[in-house]
Formats: C-alpha cells, sequence, structure tokens
C-alpha cells in the first residue's frame, strides 16, 4: 500500500499526518515543487513513527510520487478569505493536467483534493485517461462531516449518529438533502423541535464553513485531512462504504460532469454511484449546481 502525496503544503501535510494515523498506507510518498519543504515534512513526520502503524516516509521527485497504489492530488493554491473554490480554477488548472497526465501512465487510484475539487477531478480524469471511477475527488464529504458535526451540537447526540449528506458541487451551491437526513432511524424532520429555520440555519454555517476558518487562519487544512484519509482508507481496505465523492458520472443528464453523490467506494474506486431519493426542491438544487459546474467547464474549454 504505497500513497503518493503530490503538493504538500498545510493541506497535504495534514493530509499525511492523518493517513499515518489511520495506517492506511505502508509507505507515503511526499512529493512538492519545494523540494526542501517535502523532505522536511517527511523528515518531520518520520520521526512520529512511535506513534502509528509502521509505515516509511520519504520525500520523492514527481515521477516516483506518481508510481503509487494510490495518489493524492493536493497541489495548487489556497483560497484567500473571501475567495470562492471556483476562483482558484484558472491558476490550479495547468498543474492538475499536468500531474494528470503523469498519473494517468503509473497509478492506480487518484484522490483529488485541491480546489476547485469538482472541475479539477474532471481535468485529472481526462488528462490521466483513467476510468472515472479510478479518479475521486473528496467532493462533498467534507461539508458532509461538517453538516453532521453541527446536526450532533444542535441535537446533543455524537456526529457518526447522524445520518445526513450534503451533494453536488463542493463550493457555494452545494445542496443538503434534507429530506433523507435520520438520526436513530427517524427522518430528520419528525424529530421533536425541529424546524425549517433550523435547516435555513445549519445549512448556511455548513456552506460558509471554510470562510470562516480562511478568515481566521488563513487556510483549511485538519478537517480536509481526516476526510482524506477517511477516503484513501476506504479505498485501500476495500471498504464498500458509500461516501458522497464526486467523480465524473456517466450516463443521463450528468454524463461527463464531476460532482458529488453517494457513491460505493473500495479498491476499484467509486465504482457505483447511488441515484439519491431528493425532493422536488433539491432535485432542482442539484440541477442548479450542475449548471454552475457546466458553466465553469465552459470557460476552461470554450
Ligand atoms: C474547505 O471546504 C476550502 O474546500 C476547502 O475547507
Amino acid at each position: 500500500m504505497r500513497v503518493g502525496i503530490i503538493g504538500v503544503g498545510h493541506v497535504g501535510a495534514s493530509v499525511a499526518v492523518s493517513v499515518l494515523q489511520a495506517g492506511a498506507a505502508r509507505e507515503l510518498l511526499l512529493h512538492d515543487r519545494d523540494g526542501a519543504r517535502a523532505e522536511g515534512e517527511a523528515m518531520d513526520l518520520a520521526q512520529g513513527a512511535p506513534y502509528y502503524p509502521r509505515a516509511k516516509v520519504r520525500a520523492v521527485g514527481l515521477e516516483e510520487a506518481s508510481r503509487c497504489d494510490l495518489v493524492v492530488f493536493a497541489a495548487g493554491r489556497n483560497g484567500r478569505p473571501g475567495e470562492s473554490r471556483l476562483q482558484l480554477l484558472a491558476d490550479n488548472f495547468r498543474v492538475a493536467s499536468e500531474v494528470g497526465r503523469l498519473v494517468g501512465k503509473h497509478a492506480g487510484i487518484v484522490v483529488a483534493v485541491s480546489n476547485p475539487v469538482d472541475v479539477l477531478t474532471r481535468v485529472l480524469q481526462q488528462s490521466s485517461g483513467l476510468p472515472p471511477e479510478r479518479v475521486i475527488g473528496t467532493g462533498t464529504m467534507l461539508d458532509t462531516a461538517r453538516l453532521r458535526q453541527a446536526l450532533a451540537v444542535r441535537l446533543a447526540v455524537d456526529s457518526r449518529s447522524v445520518h445526513a449528506q450534503v451533494l453536488g458541487e463542493h463550493g457555494d451551491s452545494e445542496i443538503v438533502q434534507w429530506s433523507g437526513a435520520q438520526v436513530g432511524g427517524r427522518p430528520l424532520r419528525d424529530w421533536p423541535g425541529w424546524t425549517r429555520e433550523d435547516e435555513q440555519r445549519l445549512g448556511h454555517e455548513v456552506k460558509r464553513a471554510a470562510y470562516e476558518i480562511i478568515q481566521r487562519k488563513g487556510v483549511t487544512n485538519h478537517a480536509i485531512g481526516f476526510v482524506t484519509a477517511d477516503l484513501v482508507r476506504a479505498i485501500l481496505r476495500d471498504e464498500h462504504r458509500v461516501l458522497t465523492v464526486t467523480r465524473c458520472q456517466t450516463g443521463g443528464e450528468l454524463d461527463g460532469l464531476a460532482l458529488s453523490l453517494p457513491a460505493i467506494v473500495g479498491r476499484n474506486g467509486a465504482t457505483k454511484v447511488i441515484p439519491p431519493a431528493l425532493d422536488d426542491e433539491e432535485a432542482a438544487a442539484l440541477q442548479n449546481s450542475a449548471q454552475v459546474l457546466r458553466e465553469a467547464w465552459a470557460q476552461l474549454v470554450p
């Protein structure tokens, strides 16, 4: 189980820590265009070896990082305060296409983390030529985690007992599937004291979460580190977990577009997408999210 991380800024480094602690890799290869930075991170992480399951950590060149069972793409720049994720596209597109061409020759599976993650997942899939199920973005896994945590606080239960999900773009047009949210087998909308105002407030909070953090500390890195390690482990251990990941969809109206829907994730990637049972309002919001992503792609490839 050899995992490569391409780009070890704040996000890539947090992914590395979480992957090691999760015991998801036997060998972790770090690459950054700033070679000294990758070496420093590798040394620092290797020195923590007594505190995580056995794994080797090394800094490597780009080609070696791409020769892995799984490659995490965390290169490119992060958003500045107030900037939307889609505003990063012009800057991060080129590096995603270059890495895509390389990993297509060598890697088993690619996990995209950098933003805008949906569009970059599509860029990586097309430039690598890998099958769509093998190029997976963390997508709305992070928003789903934020939603579960916000609901956990509101309902005073553990976030692991909250079954709720965010779909569509990992960005401003994302959709909370309130109609399907459950706690303890009970629909959230039947939960005593639950109101539509709660939905508006929590939906807004989840959507704004990254903006609030970036305003304060300049970057989000820890939660995405946990999320990515969870996804990496689900893939490498063939867990068949249902996760809200982004991948290029095949067939139907969404054909070719990368956005998050629940999918079964294991050793062969995000193989089976589960069409969600949405109410009319959610279905319209998903169409809108798809349109936002189509327009972003059209700007890239006019
Ligand atoms: C996040 O949601 C910025 O996409 C990053 O934390």
